[in-house]
């Protein structure tokens, strides 16, 4: 009677424990209606953002980009691109040759001090880097000149194909001097500066038109280009008659491609609703707070933080770890939770890669951050958290993404996507799929491709369409 007593007295708590967790971890899962709402809202901004009276209050900006040709395959030529904004820097060369494609690359890093010095630090070091290319390359002994692709992942307000004025930093970057600045001329004069390599910077887009360029090769049909990665954000072909911000030529094609910089969606206050209090950590903490809080909920530069946060949360709860308190090894335990950034966007990835008993992966994943010795019950309820928290972020960006399905409102869209969340989490596709399933109009058919090394292609693609480029087809 005492064991059975005891064991009802286990069940219960830990009927219990489960209650208060399935309680703390409620917002984030979203029900159809508040996926709905968040459709509404989004499609609101954006036409705040495509009109000349709110656009300046707007916070989806909805930047016309001056691409409005799409490559057809045909394109052809050597070409350099600069790909800055995401987990690296890339310099590319890259050979068209008529529905050919041929990258040669290399990835640099940029020091932390950099990516928050001076815009001058920043453009002399991309110069050194593309110069370090060249030189390796062999494209500097023929004394011939390059044309240059740039993707450039920040939001930027295009005066040209190659003129964009800096709007405000995003992601990790904060380098004074840059906002309000052309960032072209930035890097054509550091480029002048050096004085060894001879290259034209033709052609400046963000990483979403990049990658929406570079699909559009393959497949005319590609309207969509999404990025998940460090950030988020998405650009489409509109209209050009919805685009009541556009000061270009109205003559054919009548389209442009906008980007929206939706990562700013939420940032006046309509997303509070679905908030949690992890949210507006990760966002307090950040080095944009107020900024960004569509983007800071689903993109990878901020999710292993919402996790980190929550698991905090629990273990001060008494809720996970449980056995962990009184231990030796529990300063390891302090200072791998109490510590901002400790676990990484791809800790996510690996936890919910595992579906057996075993959790593996989970297990590792945290005795290499120094939670040693995780049970069972830690494992299942580490998943769970990493589960929510990306689910949640592919219902998100399925919202997006259902606005512009519904918006665009074409019989066969192709959407092109590229970044590091989407790429390496397991489940992230899948379960923004299911969500658009619920949310996109029924008579759309739409498919979803991988575009890889699109936002460097895209940048030389976007250089191979740009005017000036026939001067180059001769050398
Ligand atoms: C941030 C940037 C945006 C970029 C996105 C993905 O949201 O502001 O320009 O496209 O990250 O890299």
């Amino acid at each position: 009677y005492q064991l059975a007593k005891r064991r009802h007295r286990f069940h219960v708590r830990e009927a219990d424990k489960n209650d208060q967790i399935e309680h703390i971890l409620g917002k984030f899962k979203l029900s159809k209606e508040c996926l709905h709402k968040v459709m509404e809202l989004l499609l609101d901004e954006m036409y705040k953002g495509l009109d000349p009276a709110t656009h300046d209050k707007a916070d989806v900006k909805m930047f016309p980009t001056y691409v409005r040709s799409l490559p057809d395959g045909t394109e052809k030529g050597d070409i350099l691109a600069l790909d800055l904004g995401g987990t690296n820097f890339r310099v590319l060369l890259i050979n068209l040759d008529s529905g050919d494609i041929k990258v040669k690359s290399k990835v640099f890093l940029i020091p932390q001090s950099i990516m928050t010095g001076t815009g001058i630090q920043l453009f002399d070091h991309i110069a050194k880097c593309l110069a370090g290319f060249m030189n390796a390359e062999k494209l500097i002994q023929n004394n011939r000149e390059y044309p240059l692709g740039f993707t450039f992942s920040f939001p930027c307000h295009q005066k040209g194909l190659a003129s964009a004025i800096l709007a405000n930093w995003t992601k990790g970057f904060d380098c004074s001097g840059v906002v309000g600045n052309d960032v072209v001329a930035m890097l054509q004069e550091a480029i002048e500066r050096r004085g060894d390599i001879k290259v034209k910077v033709l052609a400046l887009v963000n990483d979403t038109v990049g990658t929406l360029m570079a699909s559009a090769y393959n497949d005319q049909n590609t309207r969509i280009g999404l990025i998940l990665g460090t950030g988020s954000n998405a650009c489409y072909v509109e209209n050009l008659d919805h685009v009541k911000t556009w000061d270009g030529d109205r003559n054919d094609p009548k389209q442009v491609i906008i980007n929206m910089e939706w990562g700013a969606f939420g940032d006046n206050g309509c997303l509070n609703f679905l908030r949690t209090d992890y949210d507006i950590e990760v966002d307090k903490t950040s080095l944009n707070p107020t900024r960004q809080i569509y983007e800071k909920m689903m993109s990878g530069m901020y999710m292993g933080e919402i996790v980190r946060l929550i698991i905090l949360d629990l273990w001060e709860k008494e809720l996970l770890f449980v056995g962990h308190r009184d231990h030796s090894w529990s300063t390891d335990y302090r200072q791998a939770l109490y510590t901002k950034g400790s676990f990484y966007t791809k800790y996510v990835s690996e936890i919910e890669t595992d579906s057996g008993v075993t959790y593996r992966h989970t297990k590792s994943v945290l005795e290499q951050m120094g939670l040693d010795r995780p049970t069972y019950d830690d494992c299942v309820i580490v998943q769970y958290v990493c589960k929510l928290v990306s689910r949640r972020a592919a219902q998100l960006a399925a919202a997006g993404l259902a606005v512009l399905l519904n918006h665009i409102n074409a019989p066969n869209v192709t959407i092109a996507v590229d970044g590091s969340l989407y790429r390496f989490h397991p489940k992230f596709k899948k379960n923004m799929e299911k969500a658009m399933q619920m949310l996109v109009h029924p008579h759309i058919r739409y498919q979803i491709v991988l575009s890889t090394d699109g936002s460097g292609i895209g940048a030389a693609l976007s250089a191979v369409t740009a005017p000036d480029y026939k001067d180059y087809k001769t050398n």
